[in-house]
C-alpha cells in the first residue's frame, strides 16, 4: 500500500495511524477516515481548553475567598484595638506541659493603660509576649488593630513588633556601647521611613519626652536606673507604636524613681498612648486605667486593689487550691529526693525550681514548712538550715 502514496506522511498522519491502525492517505489523498479523526480531535482539543479554563477560574474563585477571608481577618475597620479571644499557651517542658494561659479573654481600646497584676508564674509575661508577637499561641486569637497576628509567621510577626509594639522591661535592655540616642535611633533604622538628620530629630524629640535630651550622650553605664528605663521608654516610642507592651517596668527601680517612671507612663497616657505593663508592683495600678488580676494562666477579675475586695466564695475557692497545691508540691518535693538519693547537701531552691510556678504561688503554708513536713511525715533524717537542706 505505501508504494500508492504520492504525498509523505505528516507526524499527524503518523499519529493517526499509529493510533488506528489504519491508513491516512489513500489513493493519494487524505483518507476520510483520516479527516473524520481530525475534526473529531480538534472538537477534543476545544472541549479540553474550555475545561481548563473553567478549573482556572474555578481555582482564582478559591483564591478570592482566600482573600476576602484575609481581609476579614486584617479587618480595616475595627471596634477594638486589641482583642483576645480564648488564648492558651502550653509550654513543653522535657515530657511536662506547662499551662501558662489557660483561656485568656481581654480587650484593650485606644488610650486605655492596662495593668496585669499577678504572682510569679500566673502567666504575666506570657500573655504579654503573645499580644506583643514575641510567641505564638497554642490556641486562641489575637486581634491588632482587626488584623489577627496569632496565624502569622515569624517574619510577619517581626514586621508586627517592629513597626505597632515598643517594648519596655525590666532590666531596660538597652545597647552598653551605644549613646541614649544611639539606643532609641535603633529602631528607626531598622524601619528605615527617615533620613539620617530625620533619625536623629525624631530621637532628639523622643529624649526631650522624656526629660533626658541632655543626657542623649551618655552610655547607659553612665545613666541612673531611672533614666535607662526612660531611655528604653522613648526607644519604645520611636515607631510610633499602636501599644507599648511593659513588662514590670517599675521592677529594678527603688520605689521613689518608680514613681517617676509611672508619673512620666502616666502623662504619655494622657497624650493618647496605649500600655498594657505587668507587674508585681501595686503602685502601678494606682496609675492604670484599667486593672486586671491573674492566676494561673487566668484573669481572674477586673478592679483596682483598693476598691476590690476578694469575695467569700473566691477566698474558699483560693484556700481549697492551696490544700490541693500543698499535697501536689510535696509529691513533688519526694520525687526529688528521690532522684537525688546519695544527696547530703540540697538547696533549697533547686528543690522549689522543679516545681511549677503555679504551685509555689499559692501554697497554705511556707514551702520551708511543707518540706520539713514532708520529712518528718517519711521518717527521712534532715533539717533545712539556712538556704539548704542537710539530709543524714
Ligand atoms: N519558655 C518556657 N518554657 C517552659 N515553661 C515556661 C516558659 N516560660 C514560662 N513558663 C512557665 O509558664 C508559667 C507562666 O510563666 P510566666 O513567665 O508567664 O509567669 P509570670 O506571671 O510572668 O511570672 P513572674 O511574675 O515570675 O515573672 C510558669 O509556670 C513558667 O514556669
Ligand atoms: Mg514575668
Amino acid at each position: 500500500m505505501s508504494e500508492q502514496r504520492i504525498i509523505k506522511n505528516t507526524p499527524e498522519m503518523d499519529e493517526f495511524e499509529n493510533e488506528t491502525g489504519k491508513l491516512a492517505i489513500w489513493k493519494g489523498k487524505e483518507s476520510k477516515e483520516f479527516r473524520k479523526w481530525q475534526v473529531k480531535r480538534q472538537k477534543n482539543s476545544i472541549k479540553k481548553q474550555k475545561a481548563d479554563t473553567l478549573s482556572l477560574s474555578r481555582e482564582q474563585r478559591k483564591q478570592m475567598k482566600i482573600d476576602l477571608k484575609q481581609e476579614k481577618e486584617i479587618g480595616k475597620d475595627y471596634e477594638h484595638l486589641i482583642v483576645v479571644e480564648n488564648l492558651h499557651k502550653t509550654y513543653l517542658l522535657g515530657t511536662t506541659a506547662v499551662a501558662a494561659l489557660r483561656g485568656v479573654d481581654l480587650t484593650i481600646d485606644k488610650g486605655n493603660f492596662i495593668d496585669i497584676m499577678g504572682p510569679s508564674g500566673s502567666g504575666k509575661t506570657t500573655l504579654l509576649n503573645l499580644i506583643g508577637g514575641l510567641d505564638t499561641p497554642t490556641r486562641g486569637k489575637i486581634f491588632l488593630e482587626g488584623r489577627n497576628i496569632s496565624m502569622l509567621n515569624d517574619n510577619a510577626l517581626a514586621e508586627i513588633r517592629r513597626e505597632r509594639i515598643g517594648f519596655v522591661f525590666q532590666f531596660y535592655n538597652l545597647l552598653p556601647q551605644m549613646t541614649a540616642l544611639e539606643n532609641v535611633m535603633v529602631p528607626l533604622h531598622f524601619s528605615g521611613k527617615l533620613s539620617r538628620r530625620g533619625k536623629r530629630k525624631k530621637a532628639l524629640d523622643l529624649l526631650a519626652l522624656v526629660g533626658l535630651e541632655e543626657r542623649s550622650h551618655h552610655t547607659p553605664s553612665e545613666l541612673s536606673g531611672g533614666e535607662q528605663q526612660r531611655v528604653a521608654i522613648a526607644r519604645a516610642f520611636a515607631n510610633d507604636p499602636a501599644i507599648c507592651v511593659l513588662d514590670e517596668p517599675t521592677g529594678d527601680l527603688d520605689s521613689k524613681t518608680g514613681i517617676l517612671i509611672l508619673n512620666l507612663l502616666r502623662d504619655l497616657n494622657k497624650r493618647g498612648a496605649t500600655f498594657i505593663s505587668v507587674s508585681h508592683d501595686a503602685a502601678v495600678s494606682e496609675f492604670a486605667t484599667k486593672v486586671f488580676h491573674m492566676r494561673d494562666g487566668k484573669l481572674t477579675h477586673e478592679g483596682k486593689i483598693g476598691g476590690l475586695k476578694e469575695t467569700e466564695a473566691m477566698q474558699l475557692k483560693r484556700k481549697q487550691d492551696a490544700e490541693i497545691n500543698k499535697e501536689k508540691c510535696k509529691s513533688m518535693i519526694f520525687r526529688y529526693l528521690f532522684a537525688n538519693q546519695g544527696k547530703t547537701h540540697i538547696m533549697v531552691n533547686d528543690i522549689k525550681n522543679s516545681i511549677p510556678n503555679p504551685i509555689i504561688a499559692n501554697l497554705p503554708e511556707h514551702f520551708n514548712d511543707i518540706l520539713t513536713e514532708l520529712l518528718q511525715e517519711n521518717n527521712i533524717n534532715g533539717k533545712v538550715i539556712g538556704d539548704a537542706l542537710l539530709l543524714d
